[in-house]
């Protein structure tokens, strides 16, 4: 390692602020992470160089520096061999693991104006243009579920996982407030503000796929994750709502509170798509909460040929949708959206008096828009200081429109139809689902081996795989069977691609 000069602390300061210096180093970083593109796009090349974590982890154990031992030179050098070098080819054409977009590369320069600004969004006045990007974003996204309803409104988060605790509280807070409290019977429960002692039993009805942060999301809220009554699925992945009946049934006769049913629009295990329609008609008969969480599928709303599959997401109470899955941007921007935009206010019933000065005003009264206190954003999220999100796909959605994003997503969708057709005509292999979305999950036939071997052979398979740096996919357990699972979502595996991997796998 180059043995640096210890520099003068006011030297120093100017470096890091320096302007020209930023110029350079970022002219030359973007001629790196340019070249990194155009080589992740060639199929002959690793898609990631496997190493084992315990092995890896030997390597970062210095000391940490209290003088510089890179300059901007070696810097890049460093972050070409070892991080680049390093990480998961995100673009390769056989990179097909998991649910994480293939980064449009003008949203990663969106980030750098997000990393560079630090618009800290808490209240308008910390973020004047990110708050009014979001508020447009967020507009639009509702728009693409309901453009006849204009009362809705939501938030950007960090995450799908965070969008659904948020939407989850919202829903939690009001089923509460319909409810006597069992601490003040001249009141109704604020579950906010007196928590779940002593209260009512409350729970959600989710599908058996629901995505765990459902789970987490009941844990973190005190319910226990328990509360998750997890609902059957049909032969094809999506929520039977026969069981759905039942699972309501029996909370009737048990004296539990329903916060919410959440659909799935597409599932994580096999991106299936619940029957939005029936779920959500459903939950307007029996007053219920209705949750979509669209992390994954969402998207589909883009499509003029897939958005029918979605037919029913306009009845949802709230609806999730990642931004880093189909939408193409870089990790993380996702969106919780309500329906009534009053209700997001419900999630974080909490008052902050030195960031919002207006404590005393009713909820109804901050979430009208001609209020200055409904500029304030953090009213509505968990993150008090959170990145500017909007950006990336404010700027996605300019350059490219509903109509580019919408390419996409057909092209995902194309792609994952072809690849399970071509799995259905090959003998050696056998299709779980005709996919609804871009998630294709297959298994391979060895006819020497008994059934219970079977699920050690796709295991073993993946692990080959996926440690040679041929390809990334994934497997996923479904009722004890363990499967394939490739996430189609890159716009550079070709026909080519699909085959080689069935080759790979069966020869
Ligand atoms: C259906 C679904 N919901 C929620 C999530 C969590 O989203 P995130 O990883 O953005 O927190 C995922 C993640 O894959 C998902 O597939």
């Amino acid at each position: 390692m180059p043995v640096m000069q210890t520099k003068h602390p006011n030297a120093l300061i100017n470096e890091m602020f320096n302007a020209e210096h930023f110029r350079e180093t970022g002219h030359a970083l973007i001629d790196m992470l340019s070249q990194h593109l155009a080589d992740n796009t060639d199929a002959k090349r690793l898609v990631v160089n496997w190493q084992e974590p315990v092995a890896e982890d030997s390597h970062w154990q210095a000391p940490i520096p209290t003088s510089a031992t890179l300059d901007s030179a070696t810097l890049l050098q460093t972050l070409e061999k070892q991080i680049l070098a390093n990480s998961l080819a995100i673009h390769h054409p056989r990179n097909m693991g998991h649910q994480v977009a293939t980064p449009l590369p003008i949203a990663a320069l969106c980030d750098l104006v997000a990393s560079l600004t630090n618009q800290a969004m808490t209240i308008y006045e910390v973020g004047p243009s990110a708050t009014m990007l979001e508020r447009q974003v967020v507009r639009w996204l509702c728009n693409l579920i309901d453009d006849t309803n204009t009362a809705s409104g939501g938030v950007l988060t960090s995450g799908g996982a965070m969008a659904n605790l948020t939407a989850l509280l919202a829903a939690r807070q009001i089923a509460a407030s319909q409810i006597d409290s069992k601490i003040n019977n001249k009141e109704k429960w604020n579950a906010w503000k007196t928590g779940l002692n002593g209260q009512a039993r409350l729970c959600i009805l989710a599908s058996e796929h629901a995505h765990y942060s459902i789970a987490r999301a009941a844990g973190i809220m005190g319910l226990g994750s328990d509360a998750v009554i997890k609902v059957a699925t049909d032969s094809e992945g999506r929520m039977d709502t026969a069981a759905l009946k039942l699972a309501h049934q029996h909370c009737q006769e048990s004296d539990l509170h329903i916060i919410a049913v959440v659909a799935s629009a597409g599932c994580t295990p096999t991106g299936s798509i619940d029957s939005l329609q029936a779920i959500g008609e459903f939950c307007q008969a029996h007053h219920l909460w209705f949750h979509v969480d669209g992390a994954h599928g969402a998207s589909a709303l883009l499509s003029e040929q897939h958005r029918k599959k979605l037919k029913g997401i306009e009845l949802a109470d709230s609806v999730i949708w990642d931004g880093h899955k189909l939408l193409y941007m870089p990790a993380t921007v996702s969106a919780v959206l309500f329906k009534n935009a009053a209700h997001a206010d419900a999630a974080f019933a909490q008052e902050a008096s030195y960031l919002f000065q207006e404590e005393d005003e009713a909820q109804e009264e901050r979430t009208k828009t001609t209020k200055p206190e409904a500029f304030n954003i953090s009213y509505r999220t968990l993150e008090c200081t959170k990145r500017m999100m909007a950006l990336k796909l404010w700027v996605a959605f300019s350059l490219y429109g509903t109509h580019g994003l919408g390419a996409l997503v057909d092209e995902a969708f194309s792609k994952a139809q072809l690849f399970a057709e071509k799995i259905k005509q090959h003998p050696s292999f056998e299709l779980r689902l005709h996919p609804q979305t871009n998630i294709v999950c297959f298994r391979h036939q060895a006819p020497n081996l008994r059934a219970s071997e079977l699920n050690q052979h796709q295991t073993n398979i993946r692990k080959k795989l996926v440690e040679s740096g041929a390809f990334h996919l994934t497997q996923v357990e479904l009722h004890g069977n363990i499967w394939l699972r490739t996430t189609l979502m890159n716009p550079f595996t070709t026909e080519t691609d699909l085959d080689a991997l069935l080759s790979a796998i069966s020869n």
